[in-house]
């Protein structure tokens, strides 16, 4: 296992009471897929992701000192408002992953209040927004206890913090365009937490919009825990790690020259070597339906047609994101009631683009 003794912090400060810490932070949607890694959550290649504006998790952490430090981790997890115990494990083992980098963890009673903009089983997965907010709510808490740390080092530490929650969840700390795992061709890039995208990205990206469609909304049969293990063994893994350090470099030059044709090539490939790879692990499995492809054929036809940027994305699931710049807005979502709709379950989508990462509220 590796330590990372640059984030542990030693408590330099009288511990604070009690108090409240709100925070949004969003979801984000891979366009160089993570999939594959190594203990403890550090991925096998290198992603980047767009990060999200309307899709988020709005958290709130009461945190209470106790008079004495306790034996076990102690906090109350209220999901849109009822206690959701199936939560805790989850939460649980996040702590025991994070407590040697906030050793202040077992000297309070925390109260998790959290809830999502986005319909609950939606498909969307409500880890990366949900373990960055607790994440951005333990830093605002620590930078209170070491006030001596930079906005840097918090937001740094964070992300490092997030992805020991859920892998992807730290690249939702920034936006507009993060990039995870170390890459030769990404400067200061780093396994153990997202950086922003760190050249200039052409105006092109400036908006850039991600309509989600519903496509199937319940229950996923394989986790992306399960899928993520996977790919020890996999027949393709070493190319498929190989191909996604190309796809890096190519999609960097890409987000600098603007050239969306290129964008929509690489994209588009990544979405389906993604599930590609789940079709042909042991065991194999598929996460996509009918009406994921009956899009993804309208989407080509669509794009032949008028010599649009669309282009489409997917997650672990079945639900498509729909990706295309802000000046072809209006067309797009003419095509997406007209001609989309129909595949979507009770015919919901949720319009999106890319934002700025967790705030504090
Ligand atoms: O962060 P996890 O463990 O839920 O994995 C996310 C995996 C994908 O969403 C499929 C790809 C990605 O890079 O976000």
């Amino acid at each position: 296992m590796t330590n990372y003794p640059e984030f542990t912090s030693p408590i330099l400060s009288e511990l604070p009471d009690k108090g409240t810490i709100s925070c949004s932070s969003p979801s984000n949607i891979a366009l160089v897929k993570y999939w594959g890694k190594r203990p403890v959550q550090l991925p096998e290649n290198a992603s980047i992701s767009f990060t999200l504006d309307a899709c988020k998790t709005i958290t709130s952490l009461h945190y209470k000192k106790h008079d004495k430090v306790s034996e076990n981790f102690d906090f109350d997890l209220i999901f849109e408002g009822k206690h959701k115990l199936d939560f805790k494990p989850k939460i649980q083992s996040f702590f025991s992953r994070i407590e040697t980098y906030l050793p202040f963890l077992k000297q309070y009673h925390f109260t998790i209040e959290t809830s999502n903009t986005f319909p609950h089983s939606s498909g969307i997965a409500s880890s990366a927004s949900g373990m960055s907010a607790i994440a951005y709510c333990l830093m605002q808490l620590e930078k209170m206890i070491n006030p001596a740390m930079s906005e840097v080092e918090c937001i740094q530490k964070a992300s490092f913090l997030a992805r020991l929650g859920s892998g992807s969840a730290c690249r939702s700390i920034q936006g507009p365009i993060t990039v995870w795992g170390k890459h030769a061709d990404i400067q200061d890039s780093s396994d153990a937490f997202a950086i922003k995208f760190p050249d200039k990205v052409h105006q092109n990206f400036e908006d850039y919009q991600d309509t989600i469609l519903l496509i199937d909304k319940g229950e996923k049969q394989v986790s992306s825990t399960v899928g993520h293990d996977l790919m020890h063994g996999h027949p393709f893994a070493a190319k498929r790690f190989e191909q996604a350090s190309g796809n890096i470099i190519k999609l960097k030059e890409i987000l600098i020259s603007g050239d969306l044709n290129s964008f929509i090539e690489v994209v588009e490939s990544e979405a389906l070597t993604l599930h590609a790879m789940m079709m042909t692990s042991l065991p194999y499995f598929i996460l996509m339906k009918p009406n994921t492809l009956s899009v993804i054929n309208k989407v080509w036809e669509y794009r032949k047609k008028t010599g649009s940027k669309l282009c489409f994305t997917l997650d672990a699931g079945a639900n498509v994101h729909l990706l295309y710049p802000n000046i072809e807005k209006d067309q797009i979502l003419e095509f997406i009631t007209n001609e989309l709709v129909v595949y979507c379950q009770n015919g919901q989508y949720i319009c999106d683009k890319i934002g700025l990462g967790a705030k504090l509220l």
